[in-house]
């Protein structure tokens, strides 16, 4: 038996039980495809991609939505530009009485759509017989074929394309890249892989060399930075906080989050004081700070929540523009 009968023979008794997997709607395919970039499946996804759907149950009803309910809907799931570049397909398709592209290649021009989305829509939906590389996949070919290049290169997943599109079922496309999918996620695992189970141990490189924990090679930049954040949770005693809604031209625009000071260094509670007296001409009397640290692949953030009481009443004319006050009722 050859590699895609074997994976698929696997996927038809083992396969996870998705909502999205009872469907080859585009429009349901895309919606599942947006929320699971960079995230795994899990209770909450499943729970948001119900709810999404229900409330906005095809492409006419989402383009008709108002961005903040589709942010909304989002809650929980962050990355909040894929909604809006969800929002904005939907808009684009219907304000131009489009349909659905149905080619990968057509897929892939608008935004929010990368090669693995626009692959994974393509495939399951139309047959296109294009595989799906992310980094699950990434990780079960490079163990597989003993591949040692950088699959954080985007030349790798260009190399791994070539080389899966000559061995994808060609049938069922869609079905082979969501095999490769639940291989990678239930048995060909980051750590612990359960290679005893596997269908395809018997030709797989790794299995007959013993290197199935040097795969994936993962290069990452060296250069990291480090970044301190302090956002200002200011209240009065009549139990007003001060938001700021975010004017940048970056991801998070639109949404609100607590006055932030930034800087390069960390800051004592003195420094800090100095700064928010200097940007709000406010007195603090009473000070206690929460912290997180975050790390991410380039940078570390250390997010510092400094909850700070005044005896001055906030009022609008002591704040900038684009704060505002937010009365909290309890
Ligand atoms: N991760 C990305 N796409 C997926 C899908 N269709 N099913 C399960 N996990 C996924």
């Amino acid at each position: 038996m050859d590699f895609s009968k074997k994976i698929i023979n696997w996927y038809k008794k083992n396969h996870r039980k998705l909502p999205w997997r009872k469907t080859t709607n585009p429009y349901y395919i895309l919606v599942s495809e947006f929320m699971l970039q960079q995230t795994r499946v899990s209770q909450t996804i499943i729970k948001s991609y119900l709810n999404f759907i229900k409330k906005f149950p095809n492409l006419e009803k989402l383009a008709q939505a108002e961005e903040k309910d589709v942010l909304k809907k989002w809650e929980g799931l962050g990355y909040y530009s894929r909604a809006k570049y969800l929002h904005s397909f939907a808009k684009k398709l219907k304000n131009g009485k489009n349909f659905f592209p149905v080619k990968y290649q057509e897929l892939i021009k608008y935004k929010g759509i990368g090669p693995y989305t626009g692959a994974a829509v393509a495939s399951i939906c139309f047959h296109e017989i294009i595989p799906a590389i992310d980094g699950n996949a990434c990780r079960v070919f490079s163990r597989y074929f003993g591949i040692s290049n950088n699959i954080t290169s985007s030349t790798t997943k260009n190399m791994f394309r070539i080389i899966v599109s000559k061995i994808i079922d060609f049938e069922h496309p869609g079905i082979f890249n969501q095999a490769i999918m639940d291989l990678g996620s239930i048995l060909c695992t980051p750590k612990n892989p359960k290679c005893f189970l596997c269908p395809i141990k018997n030709s797989c490189f790794s299995i007959q060399n013993g290197t199935v924990h040097k795969f994936p090679v993962k290069k990452i930049k060296k250069f990291i930075k480090h970044r301190f954040f302090y956002y200002i949770f200011i209240r009065d005693r009549n139990k007003n906080i001060c938001l700021n809604k975010r004017f940048n031209k970056d991801i998070w625009r639109g949404l609100y989050d607590f006055p932030l000071i930034e800087s390069k260094k960390n800051l004592s509670i003195h420094e800090i004081i100095d700064k928010i007296w200097k940007i709000f001409q406010i007195v603090i009397y009473n000070t206690s700070i929460y912290k997180i640290e975050h790390k991410l692949t380039h940078q570390i953030l250390s997010i510092r929540f400094i909850n700070c009481e005044t005896l001055q009443d906030l009022k609008k004319n002591i704040l900038f523009d684009n704060f505002f006050l937010y009365h909290l009722i309890k």
